[in-house]
């Protein structure tokens, strides 16, 4: 069973002179949502009934919107990192009525004895929260600890492997029309490290980490081959991947990417970001990325999908977010290796009217990288596995089948 869901009202004394849920009272939900769930699971007395006490070592709270009084908050929580005496929980709050996210936050722990001396984490604990995590149902998500680092990841079906490679700053669920349609294949869809519900370390992100973080990924699940599918970023994940790895790719996909490095001008706007995150949070990165993600016709006409895809993004850690913008500025060109993929069937699609990465890009890879195949998916954006799902299903799956 899963740690449950906790619900907590917001009551008027908790919030503000305009009636919003004040920062001190928000702390406090946060900690009664990880009593309420230890009371539904191991016991409230967990910690002292095994001589430690969880003291917070770190704490990040990103607010995403605000909250009135009479609200109900949902609120979710994960294990997603545990040594031996330390842990970190990520818990994130949606509001009840709309769904919408509230907040989400990181606690860093270190279980401490009475003088004050780290201790190890009560195992009670660790075995709890870790079945919740360790035995997946239905949808749920498996986790894999690869290079000191927890992923979550959706893995279906049987087959030939395709690996899915998210973009930035999004989740594995961006590919949740092709993980229910490519039957016959063994899908397997991560959250990248500092993404969706993976482990978010403040540090350690490159190309190179998160290419290594697939290929350990696969050992563990005790893959060879793969058809490597990158959206985006993960197209430069690929690149980098096929400079290590290249005889686990059996085909290759590159979908809204492109093979060049940042240049001058596209590095410092990296640095901003990462300047925008750290001041303002997730939220305004979603709130810049969601208009150059999905097209304006969508923005208009899907309310829903502009919405999952903006609380998708909000949702990232900024420890992610930060990571994966350094990763991108400091990548390496890879315009000098398309000329040798031609030994690899290779699949290039591109949504009409990708902004960020333009069909021109794609264009060009196409033509460099002998033998390629190109699509271009009409009227369809940067995102173009949920906004043009259907057919860049069909696109993979007429690839994947010509293998
Ligand atoms: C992505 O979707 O991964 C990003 O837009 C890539 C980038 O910013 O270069």
């Amino acid at each position: 069973m899963p740690p449950p869901d906790i619900d907590l009202t917001v009551y008027p004394d908790e919030c503000d002179a305009f009636g919003h849920l004040n920062q001190a009272s928000f702390l406090t939900l946060f900690e009664r949502a990880r009593w309420e769930m230890l009371a539904r699971g191991p016991g409230m007395d967990v910690f002292t009934r095994n001589g430690a006490w969880p003291a917070v070592r770190k704490t990040v709270i990103d607010y995403h919107a605000a909250a009135f009084p009479g609200d109900v908050l949902r609120f979710q929580q994960a294990l997603t990192h545990h040594g031996r005496t330390s842990f970190t929980m990520r818990q994130t709050a949606r509001r009840v009525r709309d769904d919408i996210l509230i907040a989400t936050a990181e606690f860093v722990f270190v279980c401490v004895d009475r003088e004050g001396k780290p201790t190890p984490i009560p195992t009670e604990l660790t075995d709890y929260l870790n079945a919740a995590r360790g035995r997946p149902g239905p949808g749920a998500l498996q986790r894999f600890t690869v290079n000191g680092v927890s992923l979550a990841v959706d893995i279906r079906g049987e087959g030939p492997a395709v690996l899915l490679v998210h973009g930035y700053p999004y989740d594995h669920t961006i590919w949740a029309a092709q993980m229910a349609a490519l039957d016959g294949y063994q899908r397997i869809a991560p959250d990248l490290r500092g993404m969706g519900q993976s482990d978010a370390p403040d540090l350690g992100y490159s190309m190179a980490t998160y290419a290594a973080d697939l290929a350990a990924l696969l050992d563990a699940l005790g893959v060879g081959e793969v058809v490597l599918c990158g959206l985006s970023m993960g197209g430069y994940i690929a690149f980098e991947f096929l400079r290590s790895w290249r005889r686990r790719v059996r085909g290759l996909v590159l979908m809204d990417t492109r093979a060049e490095a940042d240049s001058p001008e596209g590095r410092r706007a990296r640095d901003v970001a990462a300047a925008l995150a750290r001041e303002r949070g997730a939220a305004a990165i979603a709130d810049e990325m969601l208009p150059k993600s999905l097209t304006p016709v969508t923005l208009a006409r899907s309310p829903d999908m502009a919405e999952r895809v903006r609380s998708m993004m909000a949702a990232t850690p900024v420890a992610g977010i930060v990571g994966a913008l350094g990763a991108m500025r400091d990548r390496a060109d890879s315009t000098a290796l398309l000329p040798t993929l031609g030994d690899i069937p290779t699949l290039i699609v591109v949504g009409e009217l990708d902004q960020p990465t333009p069909p021109d890009r794609a264009e060009a890879m196409a033509e460099a990288i002998p033998g390629a195949r190109r699509i271009t998916i009409p009227g369809v954006g940067h995102l173009s596995p949920v906004e043009g799902a259907d057919r860049v299903t069909q696109a993979l799956l007429e690839f994947l089948r010509s293998l």
